[in-house]
Parts: structure tokens; C-alpha cells; sequence
């Protein structure tokens, strides 16, 4: 297929545009024009949708080697007390996203791990978490030899359905631990209200929603503490990196000490407020932070206009269903673009396939998470000699009936996700990703 723009493509383009918000008629139009409908499917030979890649991540620019080089240069590479630019990044996004405090740490993980250690989460605590997430979540809790209570999914958000929590506490349930999965804000709303009434405090793993908001305030900052990563593929990067945000000044203290082995507000080399690890974040990951900042709210704006303009083209196609928001999400932090993928409406075609044509069309995309509460390792590991010390066999027995997931486990068998990168292209790239499904669609007899 010609990438250039052809007729087609700019009228196509050109009525979306002009549509604005309501771009349901502008895409409508364009799937009647599509030009590569009659093509064979390119898993079977034809002709792909797309043959250009989608912009590549990450992005780099010259700002971004001036602050790496003065680091290298500066010769100061650990933050030590009070690094440099470990400092400046946490003020920097500490106001950038309205919270009191910062704290950067080595990565998201480590974030969530010394929030945990923040509230005193320890062997014989339950913590509330989704099981549709990435299994950092789950792996913190059991760091501390605690036990995860996995609240259901909402398929049609793809986040724990907050309506089912309470239903899930018990007298030892020591906090809640939303994920705003793929940027899409949880219902913080329902959330908050079942921590207030029942006084649990709440991390939000915010790890995958950089910019996601609720209700016009930034998701880490509604919960008691909340979490971020800067991992290589975040929309906000460093390699790795992570911080944590809480407007408590008793929890900031604590997280300050933690991540630096322990020691007292001071910093001092041999002095230590309480048991510690070193989970520092390094002067070149924080200098590197603070350049990619300068382009986030662009990218930002960039892939939420893309986001909406794909979903106003995905909506038409039956058995395609995008992930829904709640109505207090004020913006969507689009880590990924995620959507449900009915069979039933491609000739039952099963989903490894239709990802499997979809890639050969051009189209990047991924099936998503397996069910985490579901995992073997979780289970071996609930069994093991150290567990068994803490928790009895009839306590185990009882968390692997109280831990069905249903809606989740068909979630993960539907769940098709595109990668944040792919909406900071022109609006054309949405236009082959709606294309090469459509394609698949009309010829998905032929590919079962
Ligand atoms: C939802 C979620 N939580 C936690 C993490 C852990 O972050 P990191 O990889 O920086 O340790 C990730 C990273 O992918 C994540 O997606």
C-alpha cells in the first residue's frame, strides 16, 4: 500500500478532521472508501495495510544528551544524600502532578515496595489488588509475606471493578492497591469511598498513567501514596526509574530514609533512622527524566487526540470494543490502547490469529496479561515452607476459593492492546490500524 497521501487518504483524513470531537461520520465515510478491502489478507500473501513503521521509542533529542553528559561529566553519578538532580526531579514532579512530596527510587517496583514498608505491611496482612495487572504489583506483596486478595475485573474498563471490593475486606486487610492499567484511571471515586469508611490506606500504582486523571486531579495523588515507573517502555522514561508521591509528610519521611538504607533525614553516612535497602535512583536516570519532561504534555495531548479519533473508528466495527472510561476520567494517561475482541463477530476466528493477521498487516499489537491470581509460581510459593509458617493450609485453602476471578479470566482471553508509541504518529496511522481490522474482519472465514 502507498503511504503517501493519497486522494483517498486526504479526504478520509480531511472529513475526520473536520468533524472534530464528532468524528463518527468522517470515519464512517472512510471505511466505504478503503481502498485494500478486496486485498487477501497479507497472512496469506497479500498485500499489508501498512508496510512504514509506527515512531519508534524512545524519543531522543539533544536535550537529552546535554543532561546525560553533565552528569558524566559532573563526575557526581550516585544521588548519594541529596543528589543534584534527583532533587530537582522530584520537586519538578511533585508540582507537576499537585502532591506535597516526591521520592524517587530505582524503579516502580521499589516504589511499591517501600510504600508497602511506609505502612508496616508485613506476614499475615491482606492487600487488594486487580488481577489484570503486571505482576510487579502482585510480586511486592509477596515480598513482604503478605497475602494478595485479587478483586475482579470490569471488562468494559479493563480495571478492578472498585464496586467489588468490599466485599473482599477482612479484619486483615491492611490496604487497598488500585492500578490505573494502561493510563485508564480506576473508579478512584469508589475507592475512596470504601478506604474512608473502612480507614485502609491506599497506594495507587500508577506506574502505566503518567498523565491520567480523575475528576481534573493526577492519578498517584488521590490514594494515601502512589507509584510510578520510568521503565524503558513508560510514556515517561529513564531506562528504569521510579517515584513515589504522597502529600503525608510522616510517609514521605519514612520512604526518604527507606530508600537510602535506612538513614535519618540528614542523610548521614553512618547514621540510620530504621532498617533500610538502597533503592536509589541514579543522577543520570533523574537528568534523563528531567529532559524527556520538557516533551511529556505534547506527547501527551498528541496520543489522547489519536486515542479518540481511533475509538470514534473502532466503535463501527462489530465485535471491536475499546476500553470504556468512567465518567470521572478527566484524561486518559494512554500507556496503551486497549480493546475486547469478540469472535463471534470474525467467523469465530480465535484471537491468537486475528493478533497474528493484524501483525502482518502492519499493525504491532499484543494479547495482553494472563490471570495473575491464577498464576503456578503464586500458588507453589502460597505452599511453600516459609508461607506454611505464616499462614495455615485452611487459611490457604480459603484464599484460593475467595480468589475466582471470573470476568477477569474472560478478559484475558479477549484483551487486545496497541502500544502508547503508535498514537504519537498523524492521524492517518489510526486510520491503517481501523483498516487492516476491517480487513481481517471481511476476510476472517478464510482465515479460521
Ligand atoms: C502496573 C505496573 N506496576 C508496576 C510496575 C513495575 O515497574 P518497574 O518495571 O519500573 O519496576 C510496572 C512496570 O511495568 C507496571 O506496569
Amino acid at each position: 500500500m502507498n503511504h503517501g497521501l493519497t486522494r483517498r487518504r486526504f479526504l478520509c483524513t480531511m472529513s475526520a478532521g473536520a468533524a472534530g470531537i464528532g468524528l463518527a461520520a468522517g470515519a464512517a465515510s472512510c471505511a466505504v472508501q478503503s481502498g485494500s478491502m478486496g486485498e487477501k489478507p497479507a497472512i496469506l500473501g497479500g498485500k499489508p495495510v501498512r508496510t512504514e513503521p509506527f515512531p519508534s521509542w524512545p524519543v531522543v533529542k539533544e536535550n537529552d544528551e546535554k543532561g546525560w553528559m553533565e552528569v558524566l561529566r559532573g563526575k557526581d553519578w550516585c544521588r548519594s544524600s541529596d543528589g543534584h538532580f534527583a532533587t530537582q526531579f522530584e520537586e519538578t514532579w511533585a508540582k507537576t502532578l499537585g502532591a506535597k512530596y516526591c521520592v524517587v527510587t530505582s524503579c516502580g517496583t521499589t516504589a511499591l515496595y517501600a510504600s508497602l514498608n511506609a505502612l508496616g505491611v508485613g506476614p499475615g496482612d491482606e492487600v487488594i489488588l486487580p488481577p489484570y495487572t503486571f505482576v510487579a504489583t502482585l510480586n511486592v506483596i509477596l515480598m513482604q509475606y503478605a497475602l494478595p486478595v485479587f478483586v475482579d475485573s470490569d471488562r468494559e474498563t479493563l480495571q478492578i471493578d472498585a464496586r467489588k471490593i468490599e466485599a473482599k475486606l477482612t479484619a486483615r486487610t491492611r490496604c487497598i492497591m488500585p492500578v490505573h492499567l494502561g493510563g485508564n484511571p480506576v473508579n478512584m471515586d469508589v475507592v475512596l469511598e470504601v478506604a474512608k469508611k473502612h480507614k485502609l490506606p491506599v497506594i495507587e500504582d500508577a506506574c502505566q498513567a503518567h498523565t491520567g486523571e480523575w475528576r481534573k486531579r493526577r492519578v498517584s495523588t488521590l490514594g494515601d501514596l502512589g507509584c510510578f515507573s520510568f521503565q524503558a517502555s513508560k510514556n515517561l522514561n529513564s531506562g528504569e526509574g521510579g517515584a513515589i508521591l504522597t502529600n503525608d509528610p510522616a510517609l514521605h519521611e519514612f520512604c526518604k530514609s527507606f530508600q537510602n538504607q535506612g538513614r535519618g533525614p540528614a542523610g548521614a553516612a553512618f547514621q540510620y533512622a530504621r532498617q533500610g535497602s538502597n533503592l536509589r535512583m541514579t543522577e543520570f536516570q533523574a537528568a534523563l527524566l528531567l529532559q524527556q519532561l520538557t516533551r511529556v504534555e505534547e506527547q501527551s495531548r498528541a496520543r489522547e487526540q489519536n486515542a479518540q479519533y481511533l475509538t470514534s473508528l473502532l466503535r463501527q466495527i462489530p465485535g471491536i470494543s475499546p476500553a470504556r472510561m468512567y465518567e470521572g476520567t478527566t484524561r486518559n494517561g494512554y500507556h496503551l490502547y486497549m480493546l475486547r475482541y469478540d469472535k463471534a463477530h470474525f467467523a469465530d476466528l480465535p484471537r491468537a490469529r486475528f493478533l497474528e493477521a493484524l501483525e502482518k498487516e502492519g499493525i504491532p499489537c499484543a494479547g495482553g496479561y494472563t490471570p495473575l491470581n491464577k498464576e503456578p509460581f503464586l500458588k507453589e510459593l502460597l505452599n511453600s515452607r516459609v508461607y506454611r509458617t505464616i499462614y495455615s493450609g485452611p487459611e490457604i485453602a480459603a484464599w484460593e476459593e475467595r480468589n475466582a476471578c471470573p470476568e477477569n479470566d474472560k478478559l484475558c482471553e479477549e484483551a487486545v492492546w496497541f502500544f502508547q508509541e503508535m498514537l504519537l504518529g498523524p492521524r492517518r496511522d489510526m486510520d491503517d490500524i481501523a483498516e487492516a481490522i476491517r480487513k481481517i474482519q471481511k476476510h476472517a472465514g478464510e482465515l479460521v
